[in-house]
């Protein structure tokens, strides 16, 4: 068998044209009439045929228990292209190429009859699209049915005869410590471990892949990647999408399986491994696995101290109303149910490395963003030498890891604020995948395909990895069942429970919150801002905390900021400081001081301690001057929602 490892690889329109198509082979899909194959397998394929990295000679066929033929399953993934297709047009004649090699056979994972209808079929396949004996088989099917498949293809004899046989297997790989010993047990009675490629979705982007290309190709970086320089690192993957109709699922899985044992460990892997070998599959992994086993198992001790778990409730209107479900509100989810939408962790990197490292992970469903990102944060420079200047306190640099919506790399360090004194801001440097390659959107199940049909497992979870990341998500999964949960304890739209904010704070540190353009779009006059503009407003935004029952905006003074509430409550007074209004995460206030100098029509309060985002007015002023078109579509935004005749000089003008 031809297992031979391959660099890793990255497909699309900057890749060097040097890139062979992938290895000629028959992929036979296992629960091909589901939502994996429609949705992402086949718009994958497509996208290798557009690009040309999709062997000609290459046949797809798919089986399932529902009743398709060959020309009612190309009919339906006719169908379903147009919809799922990631392309900016859309090709008709490579699309027809790529459906006249799809053929379907019904059939069940349990009956040999099946097997050895595939069988044939499959040879027939081989023979007619000269594939040289290769199958892909993918299994896109429940769990449960992996053990077995692996088990009939063996007994129908698919392993025999010339050419490779690889299998890739979705996720989830087991759904705890013990299914996922088993799992590999099963999979492995009658397989090889480089015959299986276990798909971690993550590892297919491609700002995951390049956090290793980052690390290993500069030599700038590496030097300062341990304990001796790093204060602490931070891992964000922050969804706004609730479980979307999946409660069936969901209730039984919790942010713990369903993102953080799997998607969130491989990225902690990759930034935290030590420099393999080479680039070359099992270097990599065999680094993984190192650093996976270094991560401490917790004590039940430790669990209560380092971890915390959220579900989300019901939202609100303001007359007390539910305007959308608490999670145990949603479909197939029990209304006493404990599964967490929401975690938050310190974890320890028992090694050389890292020894002292706080590791923070976080992430959560119904959050008021969609957002992930990595931050290092790196230790602080003196402040004593500042000393008899206005500086009074040094921020740390950090090195941030925009992986998606927005896919960028950023430094942030201190400047010294043009002027006579020595007075600093922090200010960032910025890469923007967008701006340096023109790459089309993908699935990231491209490279998934065209890697394992090379026999490139870099991008696939492998035994041991998957082992090693259970044997530390099962003291957690162990102390959640035997202890009582608090639920619901945040409200959608939130950054979360309090209880995350606490969990840090006890380390003297914060959560570094990441505002994208996304984010910024929701606020009304950023709305229409293209992303240079919302890219100069987001550098402006000055983090800022204030303690509950701080004033944080004072009636009569004269407003030269906006404010932006990324956590926590504050509260608008009247003149007898009776509350008229409560904001929350997400909401914006004091944005009437952008577009005009008049004095604060009325106090607002800290009702907690709040993560604050603020744009002052001279920033936003120097932005409007680079972008003067922009002041116009402020313009009006003051005008439709404010009633403000404001003129766009009076807007740009230096203050
Ligand atoms: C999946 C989870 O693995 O990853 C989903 O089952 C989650 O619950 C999804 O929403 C997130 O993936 P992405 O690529 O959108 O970050």
């Amino acid at each position: 068998m031809a297992d031979t490892p391959l660099v890793v690889r990255t497909t699309g329109a900057d890749a060097p044209e040097t890139n062979p198509p992938s290895e000629p082979c028959v992929m036979l899909i296992f629960g091909a009439s589901g939502d994996l194959t429609k949705r992402l397998l086949v718009p994958a394929l497509y996208n290798l045929a557009c690009d040309g990295l999709l062997s000609p000679k290459f046949a797809l066929l798919g089986t399932a228990m529902d009743a398709l033929t060959t020309d009612s399953f190309r009919e339906r993934m006719s169908t379903d292209i147009k919809k799922f297709h990631t392309r900016k047009d859309f090709d008709q004649k490579i699309w027809d190429d790529l459906v006249s090699r799809f053929h379907y056979l019904p059939g069940g994972f349990s009956d040999m009859g099946v097997f050895e209808t595939l069988r044939n079929k499959v040879k027939e396949l081989d023979a007619q699209h000269a594939v040289g004996g290769n199958v892909l088989f993918y299994f896109a099917t429940a769990p449960r049915f992996f053990g077995l498949i692996c088990d009939n293809l063996h007994k129908a004899g698919f392993k025999e005869g010339p050419g490779w046989k690889r299998i890739i297997v979705e996720k989830p790989f087991g759904t705890d410590l013990e299914s996922a010993l088993t799992l590999n047990k099963e999979v492995l009675a009658n397989w090889q471990e480089n015959q299986i490629y276990r798909v971690d979705h993550y590892l297919g982007k491609e700002t995951v892949q390049n956090l290793l290309a980052f690390r290993f190709s500069n030599g700038m970086f590496e030097p300062l990647w341990n304990k001796n320089y790093v204060d602490n690192i931070q891992f964000n993957v922050a969804e706004a999408v609730d479980v979307e109709g999946r409660g069936g699922y969901y209730d039984s899985s919790g942010v713990l399986r369903d993102m953080m044992q799997n998607h969130m460990f491989q990225m902690l892997a990759y930034l935290c491994m030590e420099v393999p070998g080479s680039f070359e599959p099992d270097a990599i992994r065999n680094e993984k696995a190192k650093l996976l086993q270094s991560v401490r198992c917790y004590t039940p001790d430790e669990v209560a101290r380092y971890v915390v778990r959220g579900q989300y409730g019901p939202l609100m209107d303001d007359q007390g109303k539910v305007k959308k479900p608490g999670y145990r509100g949603e479909k197939d989810v029990s209304n006493t149910s404990k599964t967490e939408t929401y975690a938050a962790a310190r974890f320890h990197i028992d090694n050389w490395r890292w020894e002292g490292v706080p590791i923070y992970l976080r992430s959560g469903k119904a959050l008021w963003k969609r957002g992930t990102e990595i931050i290092v944060e790196f230790k602080k420079a003196p402040e004593v030498i500042f000393r008899g200047t206005p500086v009074t306190a040094l921020g740390a640099n950090r090195l941030l890891f925009h992986i998606q919506p927005y896919q960028g790399i950023e430094i942030q360090f201190q400047a010294k604020i043009p002027g006579p004194t020595m007075t600093l801001q922090p200010v960032n440097m910025r890469f923007a995948y967008g701006d340096a390659f023109k790459a089309s959107r993908y699935t990231g199940y491209e490279v998934m395909i065209y890697s394992c049909s090379h026999g490139d497992a870099t991008l696939f979870s492998r035994g041991d990895l998957v082992e090693a990341a259970w044997r530390v998500a099962q003291p957690l999964l162990d102390y959640w069942a035997a202890t009582p949960a608090q639920f619901p304890n945040y409200v959608r739209n939130s950054w979360g429970p309090k209880a995350a904010a606490d969990l840090i704070a006890k380390d003297g540190r914060r959560w570094h919150e990441v505002v994208t353009g996304e984010v910024l779009k929701t606020v009304p006059l950023f709305k229409d801002g293209d992303m240079l503009f919302l890219e100069a407003v987001i550098m402006a935004l000055r983090a800022k905390q204030v303690a509950s029952g701080e004033l944080v905006i004072r009636k009569g003074d004269v407003g030269r900021e906006l404010y932006l509430l990324a956590r926590g409550e504050v509260e608008v007074l009247d003149d007898v400081d009776n509350v008229m209004k409560v904001l929350r995460d997400g909401d914006i206030f004091g944005e009437m001081s952008l577009l005009m100098s008049t004095p604060r029509t009325a106090n607002v309060r800290a009702r907690s301690s709040c993560d604050l985002f603020v744009l002052d007015k001279a920033d936003f002023s120097r932005i409007l001057r680079d972008s003067p078109q922009f002041a116009q579509a402020v313009q009006q935004v003051a005008r439709d929602r404010y009633n403000l005749n404001v003129q766009p000089q009076a807007l740009i003008a230096p203050h």
